[in-house]
């Protein structure tokens, strides 16, 4: 193996700056070339590259964001797209490309490689941690910490005032920031899309929680959660409880950006050169994760076609303590 390229796409995750870094400088250390493409598969359509030394990712291990930045391509998605972005990784002589993104970025990936027999190997990095294959995905562990200092501070002025604060957090399809923040900040309720839960359930215990001498709640509402978003639940808790002083606060983009705790960098590290690794091996359409704390590879396809459960005793742990 002599020249392989790397990229970002998707939603971008803090962690994704340390698993560039740590693929260039594994392919120095075994004397392979990295081009790094930029704005995604964007990037391999129009060629928008450039080498990478180990010098290129010096100081970038602490940044949030990713230095190759990050789209998500309509053009990619088409045949046409594809065919463009594999004659640029031919002319450049590239033999692997290694991924660093979501599902929808494995999902082009996996074609890439099913159609023009370019090795693949991805990298999940995502805040959501909703990918099958891997108990964390690179940034979880950040936008949860930074999701957790947030409340807490909303925690603050909500005890002063006597509030109900609804706080919307991201998860469009998934609620493990929801559920692991939820317990983190002492949540009354946690709204995941993954649970269905009625309003009358949330009413009750928040009236439940008064009479036993609440006197502030917090409500953690998932992005995907089905029955509304934050600011639908609390009109609607509004309606039934008109004498609370109900607040909603929307926790948005925040949470995606900053610098990468040590569990998100170390992990990063641990990924990357296992991808390399893996192309060095001479796989393809897979997936570096980690389980019950080693470096593990799944078929990209699982990655992409299954969906990691929430984990239910967590649920019932948030039950048993917000009382
Ligand atoms: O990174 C995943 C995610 O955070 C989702 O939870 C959210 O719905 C989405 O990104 C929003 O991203 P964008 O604003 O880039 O479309």
């Amino acid at each position: 193996l002599k020249h392989i390229g790397v990229l970002t796409s998707g939603g971008d995750a803090p962690g994704m700056n340390a698993a560039i870094r740590s693929v260039v400088r594994t392919c120095t250390h075994h004397g392979i070339e990295v081009t790094g493409f930029y704005e995604g598969y964007q990037g391999v359509i129009d060629d928008n590259a450039e080498t990478l030394d180990a010098r290129a990712v010096a100081h970038i291990i602490n940044r949030g964001g990713t230095m190759l930045r990050s789209a998500r391509c309509a053009e990619f998605r088409t045949r046409e797209g594809r065919q463009k972005a594999y004659d640029n990784l031919k002319k450049r002589g590239i033999e692997g490309l290694v991924v660093i993104g979501g599902d929808g970025s494995f999902t082009g990936a996996s074609l890439l490689s099913d159609e023009f027999d370019i090795p693949v190997i991805g990298i999940p990095g995502t805040i959501d941690n909703d990918i099958y294959g891997t108990d964390f995905t690179i940034g979880f562990d950040t936008a949860l910490n930074t999701v957790v200092d947030a409340v807490d501070r909303i925690r603050d002025t909500a005890t002063s005032h006597n509030r109900l604060f609804f706080i919307e957090v991201m998860g469009r399809d998934s609620g493990f920031i929801a559920l692991n923040a939820g317990i983190a900040v002492g949540a009354t309720n946690i709204l995941i899309p993954e649970e269905s839960t009625e309003l009358d359930e949330v009413i009750t215990k928040l009236k439940t929680g008064r009479e036993n001498g609440k006197t502030s709640s917090i409500v953690l509402v998932a992005e995907g959660e089905k029955m509304g978003d934050a600011l639908f639940m609390a009109e609607e808790t509004k309606k039934h409880l008109p004498d609370y002083d109900i607040r909603v606060s929307v926790l948005g983009h925040m949470q995606r950006g900053g610098n990468p705790t040590c569990a998100d960098r170390v992990l990063a590290t641990r990924l990357g050169v296992a991808a390399v690794e893996q192309l060095m091996a001479g796989h393809s359409s897979v997936m570096c994760g980690v389980r019950n704390g080693s470096v593990c590879t799944v078929s990209i396809h699982d990655a992409i076609s299954r969906k990691p459960g929430i984990d239910r005793n967590l649920m019932h742990i948030a039950e048993i303590v917000s009382l």
